[in-house]
């Protein structure tokens, strides 16, 4: 029987699967805060952080840094890879759609399509409230989906995502079912395979993850009904200047809002 983003709990083989390089995406981060502010970015909060690969490499560069993610084992794995590093950072096991910091940060950032997650627009207003409840003035919201051209309503793609490490070997096969969300709440039941080899041993576990198709102009419509935040710029990949448009170079979507200096 599948089970409900459990594919989230097995942080371990999550993370062979997903690790990858992410420094430009750091860099683009730490510029675009620059840039708006006219000083280097000082803390940060990733939500939906996983195995906290964003944190870790923003507290490596002297960033004081945040991971929260609705999954303790995804947070224990984080905290755990973060001390083996000796990197300083802090963890939260919270829901993105209402949580409270003890300080607010200079940026938060949702990368890899976590934004998904939220399944209804009051989901995502909420979020939003919450988001700009935990900026500085001036501070940064930065979220990244993929390209509505590469996985949108009407075209799901198949999506495989594999590795290995220590004799483990993990692939994670996203959308077996060719999943087609439902037109009127715009979430797709997305069946996925978590499968393990070890000791000699293939283990499948399925899955299933609720994901909503959000477009741009419904982003920017809800981020205006959630209020505290403006549209800054909408990128279509991790280089300054680049738009998000049809082109081939812009590849993904990535949101830039910014909490108004004065209320
Ligand atoms: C696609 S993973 C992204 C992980 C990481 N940011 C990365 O770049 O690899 C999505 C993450 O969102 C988390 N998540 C799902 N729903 C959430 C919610 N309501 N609040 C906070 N985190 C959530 C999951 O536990 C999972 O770790």
């Amino acid at each position: 029987m599948a089970e409900f983003n459990q594919v989230y709990a097995r942080a371990a083989y999550y993370d062979i699967a997903f690790r990858r390089d992410i420094s430009r995406e750091v860099e683009f981060i730490a510029a675009e805060y620059q840039r708006l502010n006219g000083r280097p970015l000082a803390s940060l909060l990733e939500i939906a952080c996983g195995p906290g690969y964003h944190v870790r490499d923003f507290a490596r560069r002297g960033v004081r840094a945040i991971g929260l993610d609705l999954m303790p084992e995804m947070i224990d794995f984080a905290r755990a890879e973060a001390e083996a590093e000796g990197v300083q950072a802090a963890w939260i096991a919270a829901d993105m759609r209402g949580f409270a910091l003890s300080a607010p940060v200079d940026a938060i950032i949702t990368m890899y399509d976590s934004i998904d997650c939220l399944s209804t627009g009051d989901d995502l207003v909420d979020h939003f409230r919450t988001v700009a409840k935990n900026l500085t003035p001036g501070g940064i919201y930065l979220f990244e989906v993929t390209h509505p051209r590469d996985c949108s309503m009407w075209n799901y793609g198949s999506h495989a995502y594999r590795g290995e490490r220590n004799g483990t070997k993990v692939e994670i096969i996203w959308a077996v079912n060719n999943p087609v969300p439902d037109p009127f709440t715009q979430v797709a039941k997305v069946e996925t395979i978590l499968r393990v080899t070890e000791n000699g041993k293939t283990t499948d576990y399925p899955d299933t993850a609720h994901e909503r198709f959000t477009l741009p102009q419904e982003f920017i419509a809800l981020i205006k009904l959630a209020g505290g935040l403006e549209v800054v710029e909408c990128y279509g990949d991790f280089v300054q200047g680049l738009k998000m448009d049809n082109s081939p170079a812009s590849r993904r979507m990535i949101f830039v809002l910014r909490k108004p200096v004065e209320p």
